[in-house]
C-alpha cells in the first residue's frame, strides 16, 4: 500500500474562520456513525461520509479524535453509517450530544438492528451500511477512517436530510419534482427546502 505525506511548503493565506465560512456553502448529506456493541455504544452525527470505491465497496469518514465514538471504533474495528431521511432531524440532533446525551442514551426513541459487525444500524434510515475498519489515517484534529462495506440495508424512501449554511434542510425529490411540474419550469434535479 502506498502512502505519500508531503512536507507542505506554501504559506497559507487563509484564516480558520474564512475557511469555515467557505465550507458553509458545501451541502452535506447527514449521517449518524454508530460505534460499539451491546451496551458499550455511542454514535455521532456527521456530514463527512463519502464513497471511496464501488469495487470493493468502501467509504471514508472523517472523525474528530476527541469524539466519544472514536475510541469505540478503534477498539472494535467496526462502525455503521446510517444515512438519515428528511424526517430524522431529531435523531441527527440527539447524536450531536444535544442536551448532554451521551453513549447509549442517544439511541433511545429509535429502532435499531444489527448485521455481521454487531454495531447498531438504524431501522428506517435511507440506507444503513455495516462496515469494518480497513485503515485509519490520523491527520490534524481528525482521523480519516476507511471502511470496508460488509452489508447494506436499503430502504424505499428517498427524501434526504442535508446540512447547509448551519441548518438542516430536506431534499425531497418526489415532492419537489411535482412542485416544479406545477410551475412548468424546465428540468432541474434537486430543490432544497428549509426545515419544517
Ligand atoms: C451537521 C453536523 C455535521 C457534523 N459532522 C461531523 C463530522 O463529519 N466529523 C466529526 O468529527 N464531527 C462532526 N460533527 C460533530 C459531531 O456530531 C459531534 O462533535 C459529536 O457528536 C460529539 O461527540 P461526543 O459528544 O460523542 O464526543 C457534526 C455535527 C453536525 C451538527
Amino acid at each position: 500500500m502506498n502512502s505519500v505525506v508531503r512536507n507542505v511548503s506554501i504559506e497559507p493565506a487563509v484564516a480558520a474562520a474564512e475557511f469555515r465560512g467557505a465550507m458553509r456553502h458545501l451541502t452535506g448529506g447527514v449521517s449518524v456513525i454508530t460505534a460499539g456493541r451491546a451496551k458499550d455504544i455511542s454514535g455521532m452525527t456527521v456530514t463527512s461520509v463519502s464513497s471511496l470505491s464501488v469495487e470493493p465497496p468502501s467509504l471514508i469518514v472523517s472523525i474528530n479524535r476527541a469524539a466519544s465514538s472514536w475510541p469505540l471504533i478503534a477498539r472494535h474495528g467496526v462502525f455503521g453509517v446510517n444515512i438519515l431521511a428528511a424526517d430524522q432531524r431529531d435523531i441527527a440532533e440527539r447524536f450531536t450530544g444535544k442536551g448532554g446525551l451521551k453513549g447509549a442514551d442517544r439511541f433511545t426513541g429509535a429502532e435499531w438492528t444489527t448485521r455481521a459487525s454487531g454495531v447498531p444500524l438504524l431501522v428506517g434510515a435511507l440506507a444503513a451500511v455495516d462496515c469494518e475498519v480497513e485503515e485509519t489515517i490520523e491527520r490534524h484534529s481528525h482521523v480519516i477512517v476507511i471502511g470496508r462495506v460488509l452489508d447494506v440495508i436499503a430502504s424505499e424512501r428517498t427524501a434526504a436530510l442535508a446540512y447547509w449554511h448551519g441548518e438542516y434542510v430536506a431534499i425531497d425529490h418526489e415532492e419537489d419534482a411535482a412542485r416544479l411540474a406545477e410551475v412548468s419550469l424546465p428540468s432541474r434535479h434537486v430543490h432544497v427546502r428549509g426545515p419544517r
